[in-house]
């Protein structure tokens, strides 16, 4: 496989109907991968998650590598391939739903950026993101915190701890160019690269990894679920 981290994400249209798309994609998942997806309650998360297992398999396809390959779930619940031919990782938020494929370790998170009580960052981030928040505009502080969120949610998904780290332990600054400054005093000398990416103007998308060449592919769910396609 090459050295590429692709990124593949694809969004629900702005209209559709849940139970006809859950069955459409339902059919090109196996029982395991069912079995684990009916235990969510609701249906935009099972649709999310199902998506998640196709850009997946989509993914592996356009690498060159077995579709079929099973999952299998790791420690503190990060999903891995059994074959252990690639590394991924999933995330999903409102209507998008986001696929890193890389050789090596990656994590990627996607959040909408929504009216958030920034109190509870004091709870959860370094006091050097804290502030950095604080002297945001006022305008901009909702976007900056889920920089700031993404960003650390990434780099704990990588790290496949999620959130058993301590957000505190560790520290984020965004940059203008999208690249996000990282400083952990538990990894060093530190070999993952955190930055943003373009998604939606109504999102933040961060994604960590080796620092391998990024590329990002919008997928469309008619593509997902076209028995005709020639992945
Ligand atoms: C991983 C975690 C950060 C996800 O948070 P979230 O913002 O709700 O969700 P996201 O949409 O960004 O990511 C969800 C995806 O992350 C992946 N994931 C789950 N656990 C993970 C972990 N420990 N590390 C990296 N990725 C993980 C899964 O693919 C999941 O999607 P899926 O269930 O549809 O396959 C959070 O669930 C967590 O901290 N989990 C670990 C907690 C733990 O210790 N669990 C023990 C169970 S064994």
């Amino acid at each position: 496989m090459s050295d590429l981290c692709v990124v593949l994400c694809v969004a629900l249209p702005d209209e559709y109907h849940p139970a006809a798309l859950e069955r459409g994609l339902r059919r090109r998942l196996d029982r395991p991968t069912l079995d684990r997806i009916d235990r969510l309650r609701q249906p935009v998360d099972r649709l999310r998650s199902m998506l998640g297992r196709l850009l997946l398999r989509h993914g592996l396809r356009l690498r060159g590598l077995d579709d079929g390959a099973g999952v299998t779930i790791g420690h503190y619940g990060k999903p891995r391939l059994v074959d252990g031919t690639a590394e991924f990782n999933l995330s999903h938020a409102g209507r998008w739903v986001v696929c890193a494929i890389s050789r090596t370790a990656v994590g990627v998170d996607v959040e909408q950026v929504r009216p958030f009580d920034l109190v509870l960052a004091q709870r959860f981030f370094h006091r050097r993101e804290c502030a950095a928040l604080a002297v945001q505009p006022a305008a901009a502080r909702h976007d900056y915190f889920f920089r700031l969120w993404t960003a650390k949610e990434a780099y704990m998904k990588a790290l496949g701890l999620g959130f058993q780290r301590d957000m505190a332990s560790f520290s984020v600054a965004p940059r203008a160019d999208l690249h996000v400054a990282l400083d952990d005093p538990q990894m060093s000398p530190q070999p993952y690269v955190l930055s943003h990416l373009e998604l939606d103007p109504g999102y933040r998308l961060a994604l960590c990894h080796h620092g391998e060449p990024v590329t990002v592919l919008l997928v469309t769910i008619e593509h997902l679920l076209s028995p005709t396609i020639i992945h």
